[in-house]
């Protein structure tokens, strides 16, 4: 019999655990389509981002003092010119559109760090169909008088000035970045998150030596980086009341396969459809389902956490001794 891959995700049925990620591959309604028909089992789209937000709202209020400066016969016009087929407003229609072509669930993400007006977008996303919401902090506390604890409260007061605004659920996708990161989730999720998304990957600046120009350098992911988020959603599964969502380095039926184990609700991909196309979804979920088969496993809700840290045989080796024995095993022809 074939396993049973259903899965659920912020509340949300899914059909398997693997979910495309924010990106350009889920930027237009043609290429949410051919997710979806390659079994993608829920799309996040890609941001917006609080900087656009921000630069339209200066660039609207200018024009409006702008307007006013004209005279009252002139004013009347500005506010109507100035929003449309602003960044939100394009936002919103990607939004309705996917709802109206897919059947999968669709969810929407907001880019920023500062609790703030903008969050208010969020209500908007609601309405305009998604079926939840997910927050992608994008923050490096670079001020040395900002301190952590500063830091974490900005967190923590964003998460919950979208859960006021909202009734679907919040996820909120974070760097690795802090010093007690179980912590910390746990507030997230007391602050009301139904999903961590883990994790944040920070694009790196590079230094051009031809040019001596500090350039961004966006490089797609490898599997090898997938083992960040597999120990944290290990040691994070079944200690918070939340769903866990991978992100970052899963590329093969079995880099999902191991982040079921550790116990991912679900899977998120991005560098890998970047790199292969949305078909590679059915590659994925054509060998988790090979895979399951062989071992005789029924369903994924029965695989899921099976090597959580509080499953495992050794829990350790989520921890500090795997540390000592990775680095005493290594050998090197060199050494
Ligand atoms: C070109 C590109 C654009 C991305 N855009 C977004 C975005 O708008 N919002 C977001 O939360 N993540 C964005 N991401 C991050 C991905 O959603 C994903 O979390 C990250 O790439 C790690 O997963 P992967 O190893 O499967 O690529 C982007 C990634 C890439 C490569």
């Amino acid at each position: 019999m074939s396993p049973d891959l259903r899965a659920r995700y912020l509340g949300l049925e899914l059909r398997n655990p693997i979910v495309a990620s924010a990106s350009p591959m889920t930027s237009n309604v043609e290429s949410l389509q051919r997710l979806q028909e390659a079994g993608a089992a829920a799309v996040v789209l890609p941001s917006l981002f609080e900087e656009q937000i921000e630069h339209e709202e200066m660039a609207t209020h200018d024009l409006m003092l702008y307007g006013a400066e004209l005279g009252p016969e002139a004013h009347g016009f500005f506010p109507e010119m100035a929003p449309s087929g602003t960044a939100i407003d394009k936002y919103l229609q990607l939004i309705a559109d996917a709802k109206r072509t897919l059947s999968i669930p669709v969810i929407a993400s907001l880019n920023g760090y500062t609790p703030g007006g903008w969050t208010r977008y969020a209500r908007q996303f609601q309405e305009a169909g998604a079926d939840a919401v997910e927050l992608n902090v994008y923050f490096l506390a670079t001020d040395p008088a900002d301190s952590s604890a500063s830091v974490e409260s900005r967190y923590v007061d964003l998460v919950s000035e979208v859960r006021a605004e909202t009734t679907v659920p919040v996820a909120i996708k974070v760097a690795p970045y802090f010093s007690a990161f179980a912590n910390m989730a746990q507030r997230l999720v007391a602050a009301g998150a139904s999903g961590l998304v883990l994790f944040n990957r920070f694009v790196q600046p590079d230094i051009m030596l031809e040019e001596l120009e500090v350039a961004p350098h966006l490089v797609l992911s490898t599997s090898d980086e997938l083992r960040l988020a597999l120990r944290w959603i290990a040691i994070l599964h079944g200690r918070v009341e939340a769903s866990l969502a991978a992100t970052g380095g899963a590329h093969t039926p079995e880099d999902v396969l191991k982040l079921l184990l550790a116990g991912a609700d679900c899977v998120m991909i991005a560098s890998s459809l970047l790199r292969h196309g949305p078909q590679h979804v059915e590659t994925l979920v054509r060998g988790v389902r090979a895979w399951m088969s062989e071992r005789e496993y029924e369903s994924v809700t029965q695989l899921k956490g099976s090597l959580s840290q509080q499953s495992c045989p050794d829990p350790d080796a989520f921890e500090r001794a795997n540390y000592m024995k990775a680095l005493k095993s290594y050998t090197s022809e060199f050494a």
